[in-house]
């Protein structure tokens, strides 16, 4: 980097020196997001160069798409954008525009966002924060779908802290590869599933960040070879960052569940992942409020994470309160061995029948 002085004797003031700079305008392009997306340009890596000369800009733009009202958007956006820039001088946008690839590999993000061949439904359940239930409410509701006799698949998205697998008791399955590399889901409790547990040994770290991440889960995504299924639920990672976004930009989802426990720091997570879905006009379908209380001392039931908060919280976003699953502890208990409480007869079983309601009320 040149000091500051010989710029001053080319001409360029110092204050402009430190105005321009690539950052900057990265920064400013970070505001420009793609059309029909809340994810912008530069996080999709469609800004290929930017070059600075004195106070002049370009920025040279790399799109897969044959709709022109595409570039135009991206046009007008980044150049309302960058003049924003203080000391800006000439902003030039230049366009690399190609035939998007075949949308299974990807290329154009909104020819990417597809829905999954011979699936008719996806289902995402997700809550903000981790632990709260979610990949027990996503297990047993696939199991409660597939007992109403509908084709299930429950798809396991989370790469840090895979579940599914050890839920249905089919940690030691392999799944198998087509020779298209396709992923061939196993097969437990009459569902489909596929889980990242299936791919990763037990010990073998996850040390997948950033971008690599995101590039995993599309792979991953698009590669499951579901057949026809009438449902497929994602279990989502709990968060609603980078990785989230990307697997609801990159599937269609059809309804979101948001799972949360009834205390305050769940609910504020819960909430985040409202906001989120609701920036990519995927439908919240509702809340199910898990751990809502436990009952003992022949049925007196106690509130152990406060009363009532996922009802008052589904009350003030407008959403239904799906279902309220009590804090039990043979659910933990046949989570862990592999046999959902949805297997049971909804007749002698309080939580499957819990299940099975939840199952309908999603079912179409
Ligand atoms: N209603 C419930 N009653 C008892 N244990 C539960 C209940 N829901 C979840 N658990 C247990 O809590 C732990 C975390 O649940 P999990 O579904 O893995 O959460 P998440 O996917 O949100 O991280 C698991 O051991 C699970 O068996
Ligand atoms: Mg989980």
């Amino acid at each position: 980097m040149p000091p500051w002085w010989t710029l001053i004797r080319n001409g360029v003031t110092r204050e402009h020196y430190a105005m321009i700079t690539e950052n900057s305008v990265r920064e400013k392009l970070g505001e420009v997001n793609y059309p029909g997306f809340s994810r912008d340009i530069v996080s999709f890596g469609l800004v290929k160069e930017i070059l600075i000369d004195g106070t002049d800009v370009t920025v040279k733009i790399s799109l897969a798409t044959r709709d022109p009202n595409v570039p135009r958007q991206i046009h007008e956006a980044t150049e309302a954008a960058l003049s924003a820039l203080e000391g800006a001088g000439k902003i030039s946008v230049d366009f690399d525009i190609q035939d998007p690839p075949d949308p299974v590999t990807g290329g154009d993000p909104s020819a990417g966002q597809s829905s999954i061949p011979g699936v008719k439904k996806i289902i995402a359940v997700a809550s903000g924060k981790g632990g709260v239930g979610k990949s027990t409410v996503a297990t047993n509701l696939a199991i409660a779908l597939s007992k109403t006799g509908a084709k299930v698949g429950l798809c396991d998205c989370d790469l840090y802290g895979p579940s599914v697998a050890l839920m249905l008791g089919a940690e030691d399955e392999q799944p198998m590869a087509t020779e298209q590399n396709e992923i061939v889901p196993i097969e437990a409790h009459g569902i489909k599933a596929i889980s990242m547990g299936f791919l990763l040994s037990e010990d073998s770290p996850v040390i997948v960040r950033g971008p690599l991440a995101t590039r995993y889960t599309q792979q991953f995504l698009r590669q499951c070879l579901w057949g026809e299924l009438d449902y497929l639920i994602l279990d989502l990672p709990p968060g609603t960052g980078d990785i989230q976004l990307t697997i609801v930009q990159t599937v269609s989802v059809d309804a979101a569940v948001i799972v949360t426990t009834p205390q305050e720091v769940a609910l504020i997570d819960a909430r985040k992942a409202i906001g989120m879905f609701a920036k990519v006009n995927v439908p919240v379908a509702g809340i199910v409020e898990n751990m809502a209380w436990f009952e003992c001392d022949a049925g007196k039931k106690y509130y152990i994470f406060g009363k009532g908060g996922g009802a008052k919280e589904a009350e003030k976003r407008g959403v239904p309160l799906l279902a309220e699953i009590p804090l039990d502890p043979q659910t933990r208990d046949r989570a862990d061995a592999g046999q959902p409480v949805a297997l049971e007869d909804p007749g002698e079983n309080a939580i499957s029948a819990a299940f099975a309601e939840l199952a309908k009320s999603l079912g179409t």
